[in-house]
């Protein structure tokens, strides 16, 4: 197994030992299956205090699972999805929000990966009318899949148009530590105080080995998402190790500070490719940098590095994670500069 880091994505680092003795130390003796346990019980108090009072959490495998299951929750039957065209929903789970989750998806095309008022309006039509998908959800990702942030200003005027137009609000949060992080705010200021509806708070991107959390404020809701997660194959019977993990991301801002290391090392990154005359295509505002590489600098970056091509016009995108460090850093660099 190659012992080096890569820039591919953030989910091919490994586990951040505190996690790894976090799932140690849950592992002893027998308890209570499917989520009927001490840890998960723990996760909920966990949870309120970073989510408020309301905040009932339900932990899930993946990302994937944890949108279609969310988003069936939210959406009736006739209802549509707004998203950008970038969303991982749109781009990246395969057919599963349909076939799945039988959701209907009303894409936008953006320039960084972000919804406005604005934008959202442009899919408010044929309202009431029974021949058209009624959009009922927005789903956006906070970071987005550009690896820009949605300040708290922008959250809110999104699920006030959003409420205004009888929709709810659905956040994506694969990344949603490395938006705190970034914002310098908590969840209950990104999150509670702006008033998205539901949010999937990611897990494996920040040092955990997997899982993902669904955060609801709404107890019926809470409730009926225990069924729908179960129908949605999302249920592990052994939750507490996903529990577990959560705790241990949570407990002394664990996640505030993978994340912060991660969002340092893509601002290094940037600033380093800025010195050979490549700029940031989006802002750089997380731990993604998206540039435009010629065929030589990223073929000579590949002898050693591993990074995802995003479009076939030479962009791509190089992500870094909790584990990424300087050296790490300055020799993709380097290698880009030699080229
Ligand atoms: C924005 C976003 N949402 C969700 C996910 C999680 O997907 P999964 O855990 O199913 O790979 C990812 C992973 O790349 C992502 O980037």
């Amino acid at each position: 197994m190659m012992n080096h880091k890569n820039f591919a994505s953030d989910n091919y680092s490994g586990v951040h030992p505190a996690i790894m003795q976090a799932l140690a130390t849950a592992n002893v003796g027998h308890v209570p299956a499917y989520g009927y346990d001490e840890f998960t019980d723990e996760l909920q108090t966990v949870i309120r205090q970073h989510f408020g009072d309301k905040a009932h959490a339900l932990p899930v495998f993946n990302g994937t699972g944890a949108n279609v299951v969310g988003l069936q929750a939210i959406n009736p039957r006739w209802g549509a999805v707004i998203c950008t065209e970038s969303a991982h929903i749109h781009q990246d789970e395969s057919t599963a929000p349909q076939v799945v989750g039988g959701l209907k998806l009303l894409a936008i095309a953006t320039d960084d990966g972000k919804l406005t008022p604005e934008l959202i309006k442009t899919q408010l039509y044929n309202i009431g009318s029974e021949h058209r998908a009624q959009p009922s959800v927005v789903y956006i990702s906070q970071t987005t899949e550009y690896g820009t942030c949605y300040t708290t200003d922008e959250l809110k005027a999104i699920c006030q148009t959003a409420h205004e137009y009888g929709m709810k609000v659905f956040v994506d949060g694969a990344r949603l530590s490395n938006a705190a992080a970034y914002l310098g705010i908590s969840f209950k200021e990104m999150i509670c105080e702006t008033g998205v509806d539901m949010v999937s708070f990611g897990g494996t991107k920040n040092g955990m080995m997997m899982g993902e959390c669904l955060v609801v404020f709404d107890e019926t809701l809470a409730k009926s998402l225990v069924f729908l997660r179960k129908v949605g194959l999302q249920t592990a019977s052994k939750m507490r190790f996903i529990s577990a993990q959560f705790i241990e991301l949570l407990r002394n801002d664990l996640y505030l500070h993978n994340a912060k290391q991660a969002n340092d090392m893509a601002t290094l990154l940037a600033g380093e490719l800025d010195k050979l005359g490549i700029q940031p295509i989006y802002q750089v505002q997380s731990n993604g940098v998206f540039v435009k590489l010629s065929k030589q600098a990223a073929d000579a970056a590949r002898q050693k590095y591993a990074f995802y091509d995003w479009d076939t016009q030479g962009t791509v995108r190089l992500m870094c994670s909790f584990d990424t460090t300087s050296d790490d850093v300055l020799d993709l660099a380097s290698l880009i500069k030699q080229a």
